[in-house]
C-alpha cells in the first residue's frame, strides 16, 4: 500500500493505474462503517484509493475540529489489511494552498436539516469532495447512507458540475444494539450511549409502522419524538421525513423517502436515518 501526500504523486499513480478506480473519502479514525465502504470499493474496482483528511472547512467555529479523534497509524494498518492500493493523506496546505478562494455551493440542499444547525458545513463538504474527485478521478466514489444529506449533496454536485464519477451509497453499519457507528461515539459516556440508542430505536419503530401502512409523516415522526423525549440526556435538533433525493419535507410519504434525526446526547451531536421505501 502506498501512502501519498502530494497531488502530483497522486496524479502520477492515477495515470499509471489500469482499470477502474474506487475511491473512499474519509476523515480517518476508521471504524467498520468506513471499512464497509472500502470493502465495497474493493469488490467493485481494480484499484482502491482512500483519503484521510480532517477537513477544517466543514466544521463551524464552535464545532469539534480540534477535538475530532485522530489515529493515523491504526487507520493505515486497517486500510492495508483491507487491500487498499493508495491512501492519500494531504496536509491542509495541500488541500487549501495560499490563494484558495473557490467554493462549491449546492443551493437549497445545503440549507435545510443539517445545514440549519451547521451553516457552511455542506459548502465545506462539497468543496473538499469536488477537489478530491478532481485529484483522484475515480471511476466510482463511495459514501455512507448514514450521512444521507451528504449523499444527496454529492449526487447533486456531481450531476450539476458533470463530474465523471459514479456515486455509490452504502447502507449504514450499526453496532449490534442498533447504534449507528460514528467516530463521535467515543465521546459518549456509558449513560449517554444508553440514551443514544433511542435514536435508532425510534427510527426502527417508525419504519415498522411505515411498513404496516402508516403514510402520515407527522405520525411517523411522533414515534421517533416519543422515544427521544423519554431520555433526559437527549435534546432533539430535528426529526424530518424528506424526499430521498431533493430532501424536500413530506407531509405524506408518497415517494422514496428518508426519515432523519439529529440530536444532542450530552455534548455530542449524533445523526441517524432510515429509508422508507414504498
Ligand atoms: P467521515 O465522517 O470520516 O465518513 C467517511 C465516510 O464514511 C462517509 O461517506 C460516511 O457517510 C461513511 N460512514 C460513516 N459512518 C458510517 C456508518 N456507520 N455506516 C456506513 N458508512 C458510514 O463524511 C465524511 O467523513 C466527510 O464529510 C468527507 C466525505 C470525507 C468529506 O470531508
Amino acid at each position: 500500500m502506498q501512502v501519498i501526500e502530494t497531488i502530483e504523486e497522486l496524479r502520477s499513480w492515477r495515470s499509471s493505474a489500469s482499470g477502474t478506480v474506487g475511491f473512499v473519502p474519509t476523515m480517518g479514525y476508521l471504524h467498520e462503517g468506513h471499512l464497509a465502504l472500502v470493502h465495497r470499493a474493493r469488490a467493485e474496482n481494480d484499484r482502491v484509493a482512500v483519503s484521510i483528511f480532517v477537513n477544517p472547512r466543514q466544521f463551524g467555529p464552535t464545532e469539534d475540529f480540534v477535538r475530532y479523534p485522530r489515529d493515523p497509524q491504526r487507520d493505515l494498518a486497517l486500510l492495508d489489511s483491507a487491500g487498499v492500493d493508495v491512501v492519500f493523506v494531504p496536509s491542509v496546505e495541500t488541500m487549501y494552498p495560499v490563494g484558495f478562494t473557490t467554493t462549491v455551493d449546492v443551493g437549497d440542499l445545503r440549507e435545510r436539516l443539517e445545514g440549519r444547525t451547521r451553516p457552511g458545513h455542506f459548502r465545506g463538504v462539497a468543496t473538499v469532495v469536488a477537489r478530491l474527485l478532481n485529484i483522484v478521478q475515480p471511476t466510482r466514489a463511495y459514501f455512507g447512507q448514514k450521512d444521507a444529506q451528504q449523499v444527496a449533496v454529492v449526487r447533486r454536485m456531481v450531476d450539476d458540475l458533470a463530474i465523471d464519477a459514479g456515486i455509490v451509497s452504502v447502507e449504514t453499519v450499526r453496532d449490534e444494539d442498533g447504534l449507528a457507528l460514528s467516530s463521535r461515539n467515543i465521546f459518549l459516556s456509558i449513560d449517554e450511549r444508553m440514551a443514544a440508542l433511542s435514536l435508532s430505536r425510534g427510527l426502527f419503530k417508525a419504519r415498522d409502522r411505515f411498513e404496516t401502512g402508516e403514510r402520515n409523516a407527522a405520525r411517523l415522526s411522533d414515534l421517533v419524538r416519543f422515544e427521544l423525549e423519554l431520555q433526559p440526556l437527549v435534546r432533539i435538533d430535528y426529526i424530518s421525513i424528506a424526499d430521498s433525493s431533493s430532501l424536500d419535507e413530506l407531509v405524506e410519504v408518497d415517494r422514496p423517502a428518508t426519515l432523519l434525526v439529529a440530536a444532542w446526547v450530552g455534548d455530542t451531536r449524533l445523526i441517524d436515518n432510515v429509508s422508507l421505501s414504498i
